[in-house]
């Protein structure tokens, strides 16, 4: 196959598809791959690199011609050489959450996978992009909080007094959350959690964490994929009065609940700020879709009642070239699950190849409609 790594002109986005290690497995594999010139800039893999590990480097134009296989992190640059229908387009295109640049990009004939729709079987684990940049966002964002918290995280007994540990919860234990809990753990703080899936708690508890356990419903809380569904407005507000005094005894809040392709629960009201110190940090991961907390804006730096709320979308590209290498490996893998004799075999009959393809040949797939928010 002949395997392009695809830039994009979003100087958010820090990471790229495949690092130079993965090109020179995927070239002693057999395939061609070619990297359009500065893809890898950002997050530290220079087109030098790329070349020693066997890529031809090209411009964009001549990765849209001549690919059997583009790679790209988000939707691609609204470029002038359009898709075709013998292509493979890859990446996280969010077909939920943002179908029509899906359906404009289908009428193409390009054959679309969208990472977003892995599903949670073992067997696709190691191609879980999700759940790998989820990792690296579960552990910026506590870094973040630490360096904008006026307070230290770990406890201190020094000639000058003691200072106290930093208090953190984390609402929503899945993985970005598991691993916020785990860096809050190592820097000292002291940490409790909640999700809404009652099987979290067992593995909340086992990172050293305290686990919240709420009288409200939870019966419908997660869906036959594993992932969470939309709770109704009477289990939301029920929720929210039962975390009120644990959000108010928090330093930190790190939000991270969300229903894949749906709005995020509104966790955090203003009023719910309100009863927090001054001087407390919420660092809220769900900001793309709506956030966690009443107050938080996208991308933005929110001050209320002297409480300071971070919306990061991009803290993925804050370690990029971490978020690229594991990235890189799920794709490796995905692409090796796809190769058949050195062409692509999209089986329908395989469970994970049917999930991640929202389009082909012009026609797009019948997809999980979006929860109700
Ligand atoms: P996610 O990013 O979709 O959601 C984050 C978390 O928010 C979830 O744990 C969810 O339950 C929680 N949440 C949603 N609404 C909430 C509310 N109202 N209140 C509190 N929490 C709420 O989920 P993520 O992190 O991608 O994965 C969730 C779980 O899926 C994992 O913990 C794991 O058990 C499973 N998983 C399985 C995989 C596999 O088998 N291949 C791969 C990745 C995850």
């Amino acid at each position: 196959m002949l395997i392009s790594v695809l830039g994009t002109t979003d100087e958010r986005e820090r990471r790229v598809a495949l690092t130079p290690d993965c090109v020179r497995t995927l070239v002693s594999d057999g395939h061609h791959v070619a990297v359009v010139s500065g893809a890898g800039n950002r997050s530290g893999f220079t087109d030098q690199a790329y070349a020693e590990a066997g890529a031809d480097i090209v411009d964009a134009d001549t990765a849209r011609a001549r690919s059997d296989v583009l790679l790209t992190i988000g939707p691609p640059d609204s470029g002038s050489t359009p898709f075709g229908p013998d292509q493979i387009l890859i990446g996280l295109l969010d077909p939920r959450w943002r179908p029509e640049p899906i359906a404009e990009l289908a009428a193409g004939g390009v054959t679309i996978v969208a990472l977003e729709l892995m599903p949670r079987i073992t067997r696709a684990q190691s191609m879980d992009v999700l759940s790998s940049m989820a990792t690296v966002v579960g552990t910026e964002a506590v870094l973040l909080a630490a360096i904008r918290l006026p307070k230290l995280f770990p406890m201190m007994m020094t000639a000058a007094g003691t200072i106290a540990p930093a208090r953190v919860l984390v609402l929503g234990a899945g993985v970005a959350g598991l691993q916020a809990i785990a860096t809050a753990r190592r820097l000292g703080a002291v940490v409790e959690a909640y999700d809404v899936r009652p099987a979290a708690a067992e593995q909340i508890r086992s990172l050293g964490a305290t686990a919240i356990e709420l009288d409200v419903e939870t019966a419908d809380s997660e869906d036959e994929g594993g992932y969470a569904m939309a709770q109704g407005d009477v289990a939301a507000e029920r929720e929210r009065v039962a975390l009120a005094g644990h959000v108010a005894d928090a330093d930190v809040v790190i939000t991270t609940a969300a229903i894949p392709g749906a709005a995020s629960p509104m966790l955090i009201t203003a009023s719910m700020v309100e009863a927090m110190a001054p001087g407390s940090v919420i660092v809220d991961l769900a900001a793309e879709r709506g956030g966690n907390c009443e107050l938080t804006e996208a991308d933005g730096e929110v001050v209320h009642h002297g409480v300071l709320i971070l919306g990061p979308t991009h803290l993925v590209s804050s370690s990029a070239q971490s978020a690229s290498q594991m990235f890189s490996t799920n794709l490796l893998t995905l692409i090796r699950h796809l190769d058949e004799g050195g062409r692509p075999r999209l089986d329908m009959n395989d469970e994970i190849t049917a999930a991640i393809i929202v389009a082909s040949g012009g026609t797009l797939a019948a997809q999980t409609p979006p929860h109700e928010s």
